[in-house]
Parts: C-alpha cells; sequence; structure tokens
C-alpha cells in the first residue's frame, strides 16, 4: 500500500493535503472540526482499518513502555487510531503531535486506560462503592477519576464495569455493582454521568467504556471468560438493564465481553450487538472489543481464520480491536472477499472519528496535554477527602452482637491483628492505575495515629501458609482489652482471571481466627477483599463485623473514625453473603419453586438437606449504631392505568437511637400472579437517608407503571393487569411495611423496568 510506505519525510510532503481537512497544523491553534463524511471519503482502504486498531502503548504496569520508533511509524503512517496502556500529559503531547502533525490525515489518537475506580486518587473498589448505595458518591469518584486521567492526557477510560455478578466465585466481581440489575442500574448511569460529565469535549471528562457488553458476568460456574447459560428472560431483565441505563445516561462507547452467550461469542454476536444494542436500543457510539476478543473467535470455534473473525466482528458491528490486530491484517482479505463489507467498514470509521470530533480532539488535539494542570489536580487535597468520605459511607456493618461498635474512646489496649491491617498495596484493589501504595493510609497506621494504645502483630496473612504468627497474635490479644482482627483476602484474589473454587477465608486466617477467639477477649473482624466470602463461623462467634472492602486511599482512617463511632456505618450489601460455596449462585431476587423451600427436612423442597434455605446475609443487610423504626406504606391511589399510570409510595422512618445515621430505606415489588414466574421481590428503588436521633422523614418513591414491565413471551416488556404488591425495608430480608397496587389495563414497555430510576423526596419533619 503506498500509504503504509509512507516515511516522515514523506508524510510532511503530502501535509498539503492535510489542511484541506483538519484546518491547522499550529499545536497551539483551535481547529475546525472536519465534515466526517468528507474524511472518510479521503481516506485509503488501509487509512480507514488504522483507524479500527487499538494498540498496547504500554502494558498495564509499564505504561508508555512500547512506544519506540517503530510504533511512531505506524501513527505516522495513519496505522493506529488508538492506544491503551498509556498515560502522562507530556509524552502523549508528543505522540498526538505525531499523528496530527506528520499523518497524512493529521487525525488524532484516543487515549485509553483502565481507569476504574481512581487515577492517582484511589477510591474503594467498585464493589465497595456500590454498598454505599450512593449514586451521587459514585458519582463524584468518577468525576474526580475524570479529572486527574483527562489532565494526564487520557480521552477514555474502560469504565464502568456493569456486569451484573451472583457467583462470588467469579473474581471480576469487585469490579462491578453486585447481584442486582436496578442498583447496578442506579450505579452505572451514575459513573457514566461522572465520566463524562455534561460534555465530553470539556478538558475534564473523559469518555466512559461500559463494559462487559453482554452477559460476562453470568460465567458458568464463576470461571473467568466461560460461557452464560441464561435464558433470554434473564438476559434481558437482569444482565443488560444496567447497559441499558448506562445507553441513556449517554455512555459513548462500549466494549463486549471474551464470553459466548447460549454459545454465540459475544464479540461476534450481530443479534446482540447490531440488531440489539445498536438496532432496537438506538445507540451509535464506539464499539470496542475487549483485549484479543476479535482474535478468540477462533478458539470459541466460530471462526476458521483470522479474515473469518475480523469479518464476524466487523458485522457485529464492533468498531475497534483492541490490541489483538485482526483489522489491521486481516480485515482488507476479509473484504476482498466480501465487498459488502467495505460498507460496515466507513459505519466504523464514521464512529470512531465522530468519538473523536465529540471530544475535541479535531479542534485541539492537545487539550488533554497541559502539564502544569496535571501536576494540580494529582491527589488534590479535595481528591483525597472525596475518597474518605466515599471509603465511609462504602463500610458495612454486618454484626454489632452486644453493642461491642463503636469502641469506647478509652478502649484500652487494642491488639491489631492481621497482616491484611498493614497492606497498603491491598487497599489498592484490582485496577489501581497510577495509585500509588506510599498514598495509602492503612489500619494499622491510622489505628496507631488515633488511639495511644496499640500493639500490632500480623499473625496470619491471605495467601501463606504460615500459621507460625499466631502464637504472638494469642500473646498480644492476651493482653489487650479488645481485638481488631483484619481478615480476609488481599488484592490479589479477585479481578481478572482471580475466580476461587472456595469462598473460604484463604491460608491460616481460619485457625487464626479461632485462636483469638479462644482468648475471650471481646473480638471485632474487620473483613477485607473484593468478593463476599463464606464466614458462618465468624458471624456467629465474632462479637462484630465490619466489611471494609478494600477500601482505596483512604482505608484506615475511614475503618478507624468508623471503628471508634466518628462514622455511622450505613452501607448495605450490593450482593448476598452466601453460608457456604456449595450455596452459590444465592440471590434474594430468584423465581418461586412450586415447592418452595422449607426449613422442614420432612418435606421435599428446594433447599438443601445441609443448610439453612437464606443467605448469610441477605442482599441490602447493613447495621448502624443507631435504630430506624418504618411506619406505615401510605399508597397515592389505590390503582393505576398499565399505560402510563403512576403511584407514590410513602413511608416515615424515624431514628429512634441515640446517634445520627444513615438508613438506606429500600423498595421492592411482587407482582404475584402473572404470565410467567416473577422474583419473590425485585428492588424497584431506594433512597441513603441521613437522620437525627428522633428525627422523622417522609420518603416518597414514585413508582411508573412501566416499572411493573416482564420480559413475556412473545420477547417484548409487557405490563400486564393485576395487582403488585409493594414492599418497603431496611434490606431484602426485613420488610417493615407492605401495601398492594392494582394495575388497570396492559401495555408495551420501552426499556428494562430495572434500568428506569425511580423518584424519590425525602420530606421533614425535621
Ligand atoms: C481485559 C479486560 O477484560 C478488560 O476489562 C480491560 O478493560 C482490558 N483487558 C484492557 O486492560
Amino acid at each position: 500500500m503506498a500509504a503504509s510506505a509512507l516515511a516522515p519525510a514523506a508524510a510532511q510532503e503530502t501535509a498539503g493535503e492535510r489542511e484541506t481537512t483538519v484546518a491547522s497544523s499550529d499545536p497551539g491553534a483551535e481547529r475546525q472540526s472536519p465534515d466526517l463524511e468528507a474524511l472518510v471519503a479521503q481516506m485509503t482502504m488501509r487509512e480507514k482499518i488504522g483507524q479500527l486498531v487499538q494498540r498496547m502503548g504500554g502494558r498495564s504496569k509499564a505504561l508508555n513502555s512500547r512506544l519506540g520508533p517503530d510504533e511512531l511509524e505506524k501513527v505516522r503512517r495513519g496505522e493506529v487510531g488508538s492506544y491503551l496502556h498509556v498515560a502522562g500529559a507530556e509524552p502523549l503531547r508528543e505522540l498526538q503531535r505525531v499523528a496530527v502533525e506528520e499523518g497524512r490525515l493529521g487525525i488524532p489518537l484516543l487515549f485509553a486506560m483502565d481507569v476504574v475506580h481512581g487515577y492517582r486518587t484511589i477510591f474503594p473498589v467498585p464493589l465497595a462503592m456500590a454498598a454505599s448505595w450512593d449514586p451521587a458518591a459514585v458519582r463524584e469518584h468518577a468525576a474526580v477519576a475524570a479529572r486527574e486521567s483527562s489532565a494526564a492526557g487520557l480521552h477514555w477510560t474502560f469504565a464502568p464495569m456493569v456486569d451484573i455478578a451472583r457467583d462470588p466465585r467469579w473474581g471480576r466481581i469487585v469490579e462491578g455493582a453486585g447481584e442486582d440489575a436496578y442498583l447496578g442500574s442506579r450505579m452505572a448511569e451514575a459513573q457514566v454521568r461522572g465520566f463524562q460529565g455534561d460534555s465530553l469535549s470539556a478538558p475534564d471528562t473523559i469518555m466512559a467504556g461500559t463494559k462487559h457488553f453482554g452477559a460476562y458476568g453470568a460465567a458458568e460456574g464463576g470461571r473467568d471468560y466461560a460461557g452464560a447459560e441464561v435464558g433470554e428472560r434473564a438476559i434481558q431483565e437482569v444482565y443488560l438493564p444496567p447497559f441499558r441505563a448506562a445507553a441513556e445516561a449517554g455512555s459513548a462507547s462500549y466494549m463486549t465481553a471474551f464470553n459466548a452467550v447460549d454459545g454465540v461469542p459475544t464479540t461476534g454476536n450481530a443479534a446482540l450487538l447490531r440488531s440489539l444494542l445498536r438496532g432496537e436500543w438506538g445507540w451509535d457510539g464506539l464499539l470496542l472489543s475487549d483485549w484479543r476478543a476479535i482474535e478468540e473467535l477462533l478458539a470459541h470455534g466460530v471462526a476458521a481464520g483470522r479474515a473469518d473473525a475480523a469479518a464476524l466482528a466487523l458485522k457485529a458491528s464492533v468498531d475497534m480491536d483492541m490490541v489483538a490486530d485482526v483489522y489491521a491484517d486481516d480485515l482488507e482479505a476479509a473484504i476482498a472477499a466480501d465487498p459488502a463489507l467495505e460498507a460496515l467498514l466507513d459505519q466504523a470509521v464514521l464512529r470512531i472519528l465522530a468519538a473523536k470530533r465529540d471530544l475535541g480532539l479535531f479542534d485541539n488535539p492537545y487539550k488533554y496535554h497541559d502539564a502544569a494542570r496535571e501536576a494540580a489536580v494529582m491527589l488534590a487535597p479535595e481528591h483525597r477527602a472525596a475518597a474518605r468520605r466515599i471509603a465511609e459511607r462504602s463500610i458495612v456493618l454486618l454484626k454489632n452482637g452486644t453493642g461491642t461498635l463503636p469502641l469506647a474512646r478509652d478502649a484500652g489496649r487494642i491488639a491489631l491483628i492481621g497482616a491484611l491491617a498493614d497492606d497498603p498495596l491491598s487497599q489498592l484493589g484490582s485496577w489501581r492505575a497510577r495509585g500509588q501504595v506510599e498514598d495509602v493510609v492503612t489500619l494499622r497506621a491510622a489505628l496507631e495515629a488515633a488511639h495511644r494504645d496499640v500493639t500490632y502483630v500480623p499473625g496470619a496473612d491471605s495467601r501463606s501458609d504460615d500459621a507460625e504468627g499466631i502464637a504472638a497474635a494469642v500473646a498480644a490479644a492476651r493482653d489487650a482489652d479488645v481485638i481488631v482482627l483484619a481478615i480476609g483476602e488481599d488484592y490479589d484474589w479477585s479481578g481478572e482471571a482471580r475466580s476461587r473454587s472456595s469462598l473460604e477465608l484463604p491460608g491460616r486466617q481460619m485457625e487464626l481466627f479461632e485462636a483469638l477467639e479462644a482468648t475471650g477477649k471481646p473480638l471485632v473482624v474487620v473483613l477485607m477483599g473484593g468478593r463476599p466470602l463464606a464466614i458462618p463461623a465468624i458471624a456467629e462467634r465474632a462479637d462484630a463485623v465490619l466489611a471494609t472492602w478494600l477500601l482505596g486511599i483512604e482505608a484506615g482512617p475511614a475503618i478507624v473514625r468508623t471503628l471508634m463511632g466518628d462514622n455511622n456505618p450505613g452501607g448495605k450489601l450490593p450482593v448476598s453473603f452466601p453460608r457456604a460455596t456449595g450455596q452459590v449462585p444465592v440471590h434474594y431476587d430468584h423465581l418461586p419453586s412450586g415447592r418452595p423451600a422449607d426449613p422442614d427436612l420432612a418435606k421435599d423442597t428446594a433447599r438443601y438437606m445441609d443448610l439453612p434455605i437464606t443467605p448469610l446475609y441477605a442482599f441490602g443487610h447493613g447495621l448502624s449504631y443507631t435504630r430506624f423504626d418504618y411506619g406505615a406504606l401510605a399508597l397515592s391511589q389505590p390503582r393505576i392505568a398499565a399505560d402510563g399510570g403512576s403511584v407514590t409510595a410513602t413511608v416515615p422512618v424515624t431514628n429512634t437511637g441515640p446517634r445520627a445515621g444513615d438508613e438506606v430505606v429500600q423498595l421492592y415489588m411482587r407482582d404475584p400472579v402473572a404470565s410467567v414466574s416473577r422474583p419473590v421481590r425485585q428492588l424497584r428503588g431506594f433512597a441513603r437517608v441521613t437522620l437525627q436521633p428522633g428525627e422523622t422523614r417522609e420518603v416518597a418513591f414514585t413508582l411508573s407503571s412501566a416499572q411493573f414491565a416482564l420480559w413475556s413471551q412473545a420477547g417484548e416488556w409487557l405490563i400486564e393487569p393485576g395487582t403488585i404488591e409493594v414492599m418497603i425495608g431496611s434490606a431484602s430480608d426485613d420488610i417493615r411495611a407492605r401495601a398492594v397496587v392494582e394495575v388497570v389495563g396492559s401495555a408495551t414497555g420501552r426499556i428494562a423496568p430495572a434500568a428506569i430510576a425511580t423518584p424519590v423526596t425525602i420530606a421533614g419533619n425535621r
């Protein structure tokens, strides 16, 4: 190809041509966005394919490390549309300069990275942030991440990860919002809005890359990358709603999942991508494959060769190929074999150029490359303060037996035990972007700073089989007034390709717990990690248990302030905690059985013989240092029209305890008789409310009939006539008030009910 033979000097010679498309070659000048169709008309096939190519600029732990002279040559020849695993205002300015100044057409590059829970200021892992049940906080985190990463030259993050996960064996459960489609949808839209702000072209916003489109979280057996064998109804009602909510919030890009759904690998799944996502949903953004996923169509056994794989992905409307170079090397052959693909190539190029235009890159390709801004915003004090606030909001009090927590100010000597208490790397979690270990304040550092008399002993960790430290831990415990024991999983137990077959505490930590419990001292467990663990013995025998996940750079202060009562925990579980690994998947919104589970073993019902039928801690569970009482539930009317009706459900909630605190008021629904069996309960609204002691507030949820729709046997959203039970409570297994509304008539809906946000108002009696 003539274009690929262009040397830098030759590229310069064609600069005159460039000026017809991109107004100026002066780095400082504002340029004019070109007419994209006219630009595509000027491109050679090699240049068009080049736009579809995303290359590694480095590795996730060695950013920019591959940006050598050969790579720059590719950029000059127009063979690259985007880089990932790159960062830094200055180095990326130079790379961008080569693209816009030395490339024949001067088309800017897109720079991308996995900024999943913070760039330099690392926030709690996403599963933890979901436990805040606070979309505003989650949005704020994404806005901070966008501010920092855009200052570091980035345009695009591969987040939010919105895969619903009901099997905690799957290590990637840490990256998402847990088991529920409604909560997941709110977290998805909050993050998209946080990353993208009001305008993608603002210098401090970035493009969201919602992932991994399809049903990646339903991987069989919790094995990463495994296929999903789920029915169409579950795909529509459970797995897709967060993606739909992200689309409604304006997500400018999506990434396809690695895995297959019902035997069809997502990256080549035209029905799911071209027909559903683009056709039915009307979404027209940039669709990216996951890492080498186009090439993996061969391993899936649906493509005989790379040209086949390229054709399948392009037909499915995958615009950009992450690092596999299948489009780069083999799409031309596929087009030669099937010329109809060329029109699809043009569509893909146009969508990629549109993303570049929307980011403002044609107008000013250098606006993300201000080194002074980069230095000023990184880890700004207000970012660290946000990380602390959100970490505090993510903590869930699972148990508080005899009012063990908060600890008294004069708690005496505290034995702090557990290697995780002194492990800063783990608090950064999976995907740490530019997070630095030295930025983290650990539990040990924070507790030693806050409390005069602390003895720290590691005892045991989550990785080794070494029990030698247990004796020293027991000695320290005997000598103390209270034990704070940090146990769970370190950062490397969860994340991509980190599936486990057992949800029990790894290493010798259970032995450590038992030895400490035997001392008879008050025992507070601080449970860390990126997934629910099966901890029935701890739940029974510890005096108090706090789930603190992996909380980011402010983990230590957030946990200590919670232990001491300066923060009253208000988080709730975004995912059920099983009693044993064999109980998974266990989720609150299961279907009723013809023989509902009954603890009476004399009856043949849907339960285990050797385990109680309930989870250890249910979805939505979370205690407080204060108490909340609920009054009666009032509906604004007893019946609504299926076609466009709405009803407001109001409940008073009172703080009847001794201190201020937050309650997450949760609204669930059930359709008891329908054309298809409906879940025993489904979340349809929530509000995190702060109440002073004695204070009552009226929490009002406005539900629309569209939120009662089901995915019908005919394959559409259907609102059926009949009753709907509305339940309000403090957890999915702690319903405090109920009412029934009647739906009159029937109607069809437009989108998944879980994707629709329920407006909530909170009125006072302060
Ligand atoms: C593979 C992962 O599945 C995806 O989530 C990530 O964004 C890419 N690698 C890029 O790092």
